[in-house]
């Protein structure tokens, strides 16, 4: 099988789960934007002090710019997400729980841990006793090796360039192959650098995706196989509707799996490590375990479909929260925000909060999503802008200039979820999850106010 041969089942050079493992420690980058009590910028981060200038002159001065503002100050005080590390700690154990402890558990940490920080959502994995991570790109698994992480990590996407290969023997990737010519460049990259590239077969059993077929995939695999500059450590397959009510394209996805399977093996014990298993398999049918699972919205603490939510008490990981900038109140009939698609119907008292659709709140949610405060629903009007959304504060005179408001998360006893979100924009809670920008800061999640405390994470 490549390499000169390997014998009984490969295994995947992994640490036994949750050993060894350091808690992760984080310098903090800024000082937390929110404290327990947040009576406005004035009473938190910016108080300590004179107002901090903006490092940029207007346009017509001709004085000297002040002092650059601290990193991150001004920014990190708009809005930010909030990551809760034991959440995800406690979501990994869960699954671990779930399918045993001879079970390898594979965490997807791919698009920033699915928007939560890749390497603090894999280091929190690792805690919680995952064996092995998956990203989407070489620009993502590298980006975890120089943030420490040493585990085995898979690239799902496709790699298919010379330099691609000497990225993967340097870093100790594993790359997804999906085709012959993609295993022959793999493997004379490895060979001419006298290595031996470990790699792990993609066949596509129904997703129509990347990977071998499957008709072809055992005489594909076979001559992958007789590749010496390559191990073929594993073999998977990516299941198409795993949280469908219906198993029927499943149970489909996983004869074909077997078949090929059965064609390599011949009878004997597997030599691969077998990987089928999203969260949903994960959750649900141990059938679908193998020898490892590779799961990703699980570990961020929600089900892959409502008829999957309870089976497993995840913890959601992520809170998003934003200021409240400017309070203004205005006469019944004031139009708001472009195209005045909203008008009040009565004297009025608006907040303005700092976030909007270039930080990841979907314009679709226009007037058909709101905000919590002090444990109360507020309703958000008129449309969302770049920058900025709207809420009606009329009924509700505790909400302050500088107040913290909760977009996604918890606040006291209620809660907005991404399936909220994606049930109304007609997506899926991977679409909201992911979609939350750069611009926003990640923030470790405080105490147990959820408002506080919070230093920046990876
Ligand atoms: C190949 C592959 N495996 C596993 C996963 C994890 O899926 P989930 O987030 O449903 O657990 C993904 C996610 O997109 C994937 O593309």
């Amino acid at each position: 099988m490549g390499c000169g041969g390997e014998g009984r089942a490969a295994r995947l050079p992994i640490k036994a789960a949750g050993k060894g493992v350091v808690p992760t420690t984080h310098a903090s980058r800024a000082p937390a934007p929110g404290t327990a009590d947040d009576h406005g910028l004035a009473a938190s981060n910016l108080g300590r002090g004179p107002a901090p200038a903006l490092a940029t002159p207007g346009l017509c001065s001709h004085t000297q710019p002040e002092e650059p503002t601290p990193g991150g100050l001004l920014q990190d005080s708009r809005a930010w997400v909030e990551v809760d590390e034991g959440a995800i700690i406690h979501n990994t154990r869960l699954l671990r729980r779930r399918i045993g402890p001879h079970v390898k558990l594979m965490a997807v940490v791919k698009a920033n841990g699915y928007g939560h920080g890749d390497g603090t959502t894999a280091k929190a994995a690792r805690t919680g006793g995952a064996d092995a991570f998956a990203v989407a790109s070489l620009a993502e698994a590298v980006g975890l090796r120089h943030q420490g992480l040493q585990e085995p990590i898979l690239v799902l996407g496709h790699l298919s360039l010379v330099d691609e290969a000497h990225a993967c023997l340097r870093w100790r990737l594993l790359p997804t192959i999906s085709t012959l010519d993609q295993a022959r460049l793999f493997h004379t990259v490895a060979s001419r650098s006298g290595a031996c590239l470990p790699v792990h077969v993609n066949l596509d059993t129904g997703m129509a995706r990347l990977g071998v077929p499957w008709q072809e995939g055992a005489a594909l695999i076979q001559a992958i196989l007789r590749l010496e500059g390559l191990r073929v450590e594993g073999i998977y397959s990516h299941l198409a509707a795993a949280d469908a009510v219906d198993p029927g394209l499943t149970q489909q996805q996983q004869q074909r799996f077997d078949q090929v399977l059965a064609a390599l093996t011949n009878g004997h014990p597997p030599r691969f490590c077998r990987h089928l298993a999203n969260s949903a398999a994960a959750m649900t049918d141990s059938g679908l375990h193998y020898d490892m699972v590779r799961v990703g919205l699980a570990l961020y603490g929600h089900a892959s479909a409502e008829h999957l939510e309870g089976r497993l008490p995840l913890r959601p990981a992520m809170a998003v929260r934003a200021r409240v900038t400017i309070l203004k109140t205005v006469p019944a009939g004031t139009g708001v925000s472009y195209d005045h698609r909203y008008h009040t119907q009565r004297p009025s008292r608006l907040a303005v909060v700092a976030i909007g659709y270039a930080d990841g709140v979907p314009r679709l949610l226009s007037g058909r999503m709101g905000v919590l405060h002090g444990g109360r629903w507020l309703p958000q009007v008129g449309s969302i802008t770049m920058d900025q959304v709207m809420i009606d504060a009329t009924d509700h005179p505790q909400l302050h200039t500088g107040a913290v408001v909760t977009l996604l998360g918890k606040d006291g006893a209620a809660s907005i979820s991404p399936r909220q979100w994606s049930r109304t924009c007609g997506t899926i809670p991977w679409d909201i999850l992911c979609g939350f920008s750069s611009r926003l800061p990640r923030l470790r999640a405080g105490h147990s106010t959820g408002h506080g405390g919070q230093s920046a994470v990876s």
